[in-house]
């Protein structure tokens, strides 16, 4: 399965590879299977990262999903650090220092930059993308553009209506 992949050094045509990759990923796997590839393809192809995955919105909370990175806190209540605040809001979360958010949750002290994207299917919160950087400042307007593309590959082509697995 391995293979050892050239990444465009353009943002843009690393998104747009990125998306076709990914649907071919996706296609008829479940949550589970789906979000762990999506994760290892993102920590693949974006540089500078410390961390990538997913939290999984359960009974109002959010729950450590698939990731690729160090161990991360599990549980974070809806309105709480940079993802609760994603969810909570429903918006996309630019964070370029980490240290001036208020509430910000420190899995890793490497961490200065992140961005959290959320998943929206018809108008449902099924959880976020959380990605971390050690570099300040990683994230910009095309990363959100692009990884946002990928949210949306993933909202629409992961069969969400049979559990997790
Ligand atoms: N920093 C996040 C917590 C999750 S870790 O970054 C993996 C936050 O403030 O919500």
């Amino acid at each position: 399965m391995h293979q050892e992949t050239m990444w465009p050094a353009n943002k843009r045509d690393l998104y747009t590879l990125l998306e076709k990759q990914l649907i071919a990923l996706v296609e008829d796997c479940p949550p589970v299977s789906a979000l762990s590839n999506a994760a290892a393809l993102l920590w693949e192809s974006l540089a500078d990262i410390n961390w990538v995955g997913f939290y999984l919105l359960k009974d109002g909370m959010l729950y450590l999903g698939p990731f690729q990175g160090k161990t991360a806190c599990t549980l974070i209540p809806l309105g709480r650090g940079v993802c609760g605040t994603a969810a909570a809001e429903r918006t996309i979360q630019l964070v370029p220092d980490v240290h001036q958010f208020p509430g910000h949750i420190a899995c890793d002290s490497a961490s200065n930059s992140e961005i959290v994207l959320p998943l929206i299917k018809h108008g449902s919160l099924l959880g976020v993308m959380d990605i971390d950087s050690p570099q300040l400042a990683r994230f910009d307007k095309v990363d959100a553009q692009g990884l946002n593309t990928l949210c949306d590959i993933l909202t629409e082509n992961i069969d969400w209506t049979n559990g997790l697995l």
